[in-house]
């Protein structure tokens, strides 16, 4: 191969490989033992001649990564991930580096996550299985274990684009849940759906659901019973979900997070469920990956899973495939290669997985 390519992790599936091998790349997987690789390991990785890198949420793509990347001779870097913000793009716009995500092929399997929590806070499920695996189960009682019916309540979202669309879509579809959601953005798409779902329903003699887009997320806030966070992380999204925005929410809402750790003050969760027994809360994604803040892991009424919101087979195969075609496509000069400011993915939900 003409071309260095590294990807600094295994990725599941060979297609991402083929498609490098197959176009003049010689393709190096990292084989460091390391789950986190710090910026000194990679730049040893990058050397002396680089002309891609496929890399992870986990590092630190700065100043540091992308001079070493431009002066190997790089010109091409894809996340393994849609968010960006282990990203600095003006960075890697400075050394002339282009900077590639994978959209699309994720946004199905990230909302059916959020889905899975939804369902397995208002259920609780964890709670259920640890009480019959620890031997407790006695008999059927008329209480045990009552949680929330979904149906006729109301799901929040906020951030309301790909994934976040295709979550309200599950909750409306799936349990015929009203829908409140705040973004910036009016969600058209999300609006037309609901209202016509609401039209069916009616047809058949039901309760059609309804939808409202609120003002301000203090409304969501206030009036949803399942809320979803599905905000990009940035500056203006640090610390979204803090004391005083859980202050305002129902006693017994449900709060679930698949999108970033700090958009949610983990300190101030963990003391607002000690206070709230009856609010639950989902979440894939914490402040300190891999660490939970103290007093988390022992809430009851909180279900944890360690990030794998996108952890579905054709999911990350998709997404080791788009990043893949990012560098490559850079480094070809093909025109398709996916860039966080302009995001034109190569590969969306109508595609066939990859083979
Ligand atoms: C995963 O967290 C991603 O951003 O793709
Ligand atoms: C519960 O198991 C019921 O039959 O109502």
């Amino acid at each position: 191969g003409k071309y260095r390519v590294i990807s600094t992790k295994a990725m599941p599936g060979t297609r991402w490989i083929r498609l490098l091998t197959d176009q003049d790349c010689r393709v190096e997987i990292c084989t460091s033992k390391k789950t986190i690789l710090s910026v000194e390991d990679i730049q040893a990785l990058i050397g002396e001649k680089c002309d891609g890198v496929i890399g992870q949420l986990t590092e630190d793509w700065g100043e540091a990564l992308f001079s070493a990347l431009a002066r190997a001779g790089g010109k091409a870097f894809s996340n393994m991930a849609v968010g960006y913000n282990n990203v600095d793009v003006n960075a890697a716009n400075k050394y002339g580096v282009a900077v590639g995500n994978t959209p699309g092929v994720l946004t199905e399997t990230t909302a059916e996550l959020a889905a899975s929590l939804s369902l397995a806070a208002s259920r609780r499920i964890v709670e259920a299985d640890e009480f019959m695996r620890a031997g407790l189960y006695d008999g059927w009682l008329p209480h045990l274990f009552v949680g929330n019916l979904l149906k006729g309540q109301t799901v929040g979202v906020i951030g309301a684009g790909r994934i976040g669309s295709a979550y309200a879509r599950m909750m409306i579809e799936g349990f015929k849940m009203n829908l409140i959601y705040y973004d910036l953005y009016q969600a058209t798409r999300l609006e037309k759906f609901v209202t016509a779902y609401g039209e069916f329903l009616k047809a058949n003699g039901e309760q059609p659901v309804t939808w409202k887009r609120a003002g301000s997320m203090e409304e969501v806030l206030r009036e949803g019973d399942v809320i979803s966070l599905h905000p990009i992380l940035d500056k203006t999204t640090y610390h979204l979900i803090n004391k005083d925005r859980l202050s305002i929410m129902k006693k017994e809402a449900i709060l679930i997070n698949c999108s970033r750790g700090p958009v949610v003050d983990e300190v101030a969760l963990v003391e607002h469920l000690k206070e709230n027994p009856m609010f639950r809360v989902g979440l894939d994604v914490f402040e300190d990956e891999p660490y939970m803040k103290p007093g988390l892991a022992d809430m009851k009424n909180a279900i944890v899973v360690p990030h794998i919101a996108s952890a579905s087979k054709w999911t990350r195969e998709g997404m080791a495939t788009l990043a893949a075609l990012n560098v490559l496509g850079k480094i070809k000069g093909y025109p398709f290669w996916s860039n966080p400011n302009n995001v034109e993915p190569f590969l969306n939900e109508n595609s066939p997985p990859p083979a």
